[in-house]
């Protein structure tokens, strides 16, 4: 089965002036299917954004290949995005910077409609359905994005991605300006639809612990590259990256216990000026000499997960990584 969006060997850059090109997204293979949600975790700048804007056609790829329904569609370039992306639909952090103050929202979300060329009153009809389908009245339509709660506004810009007839959803963060009380609500209600209409979703988040209750796979990027990708239970159980090791021992457990972090040594690198080598090495708790000159591909395992560390061996099982060393106070500075 051919799968519903594909990134091969994917690369984003920024060019700036006066400064070095930062190729932010470097070499990232990438897989969704339909009725799947794909989690994508990292540190902040490790380039989850750059890579969901580019995977939707907002910015043009410096090297690489998209597939998106089984077709290609890439080369980008900086032109309007072509009319087969229209599939693809951005959900942002931000509901209201999104929406237009002055416009009724049942307007606002049968835009999608009429720029297909369905009349108004039709388009409004339909704006209300969706508007249910979301959890919301359908005679809420006629009111102002100010008149909602936080929770509410993401609800009507899930909407009005909705009205495009999407297949794939990429969401950045689409939870973290919510209420505690809002984010679990509006996750569920992404998965829901993600499953109901047979989509997929890419769920970009900081919050690793609402990943692992909604990912069916988790994608874990360091410094512009994907350094694991698999199965949400077999990556939390047992990480074959030290990366993620270290990522996810950070997450508090549900029991209030809390989790030693595994200490990383060090800020999260240049990404303008990547180490050589694993990028992950100089912060890595267990480097060896190699890894500084090996830059390990992301190599596919037995147990059907992706990971890119010299420790790991294509085919073979993960094999379960050793306690860290403690950290030296030479290698903190
Ligand atoms: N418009 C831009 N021009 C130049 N550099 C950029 C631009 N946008 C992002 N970057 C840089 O590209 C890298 C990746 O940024 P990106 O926003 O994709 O990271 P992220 O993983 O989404 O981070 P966060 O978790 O903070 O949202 C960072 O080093 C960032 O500073
Ligand atoms: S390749 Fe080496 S430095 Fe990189 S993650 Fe694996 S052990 Fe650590
Ligand atoms: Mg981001």
């Amino acid at each position: 089965m051919s799968a519903l969006l594909e990134a091969t060997g994917l690369a984003v850059e920024y060019h700036r002036r006066g400064a070095p090109t930062l190729r932010a997204v470097d070499r990232v293979d990438l897989r969704l299917d339909r009725g799947e949600v794909l989690g994508l975790v990292g540190e902040s700048g490790c380039g989850k954004s750059t890579l969901g804007r580019a995977v939707v056609g907002l910015l043009p790829a410096a090297a690489g290949e998209i597939r998106f329904d089984g077709r290609a569609v890439t080369p980008l370039g900086r032109r309007r995005r072509p009319r087969e992306l229209r599939g693809l639909q951005m959900v942002f952090q931000d509901p209201y910077a999104s929406l237009n103050p002055r416009r009724r929202i049942g307007e606002q979300i049968g835009d999608g409609y009429v720029l297909d060329g369905v009349a108004r009153s039709e388009a409004a009809r339909r704006a209300g359905d969706l508007l249910e389908r979301v959890g919301l009245s359908a005679n809420t339509a006629s009111r102002y994005p100010h008149e909602f709660s936080g929770g509410q506004r993401q609800r009507i810009a899930i909407a009005r991605a909705l009205a495009t007839d999407p297949s794939c959803i990429i969401a950045d963060e689409p939870i973290s300006a919510l209420d505690a009380s809002a984010q679990a609500s509006v996750a569920n209600l992404l998965v829901a639809l993600v499953r109901e209409l047979d989509m997929g979703m890419v769920f970009i988040s900081h919050d690793l612990s609402v990943v692992r209750q909604i990912a069916d796979r988790t994608a874990v990027m360091y410094l512009g590259r994907v350094v694991e990708v698999g199965p949400t239970q077999q990556i939390w159980s047992a990480p074959a990256h030290p990366y993620t090791r270290a990522l996810i021992s950070a997450v508090p457990r549900a029991d209030g216990a809390g989790v030693l972090p595994v200490e990383l040594p060090g800020d999260v690198p240049d990404p303008a000026r990547p180490p050589a080598g694993c990028r992950f090495h100089p912060r890595c708790p267990l480097v060896r000499p190699e890894c500084a000159r090996h830059d390990p591909p992301l190599t596919v395992l037995r147990d059907g997960r992706s990971a890119a560390c010299v420790l790991q061996s294509p085919g073979e099982p993960a094999r379960p990584l050793a306690e860290p060393h403690p950290v030296s106070p030479s290698m903190k500075e």
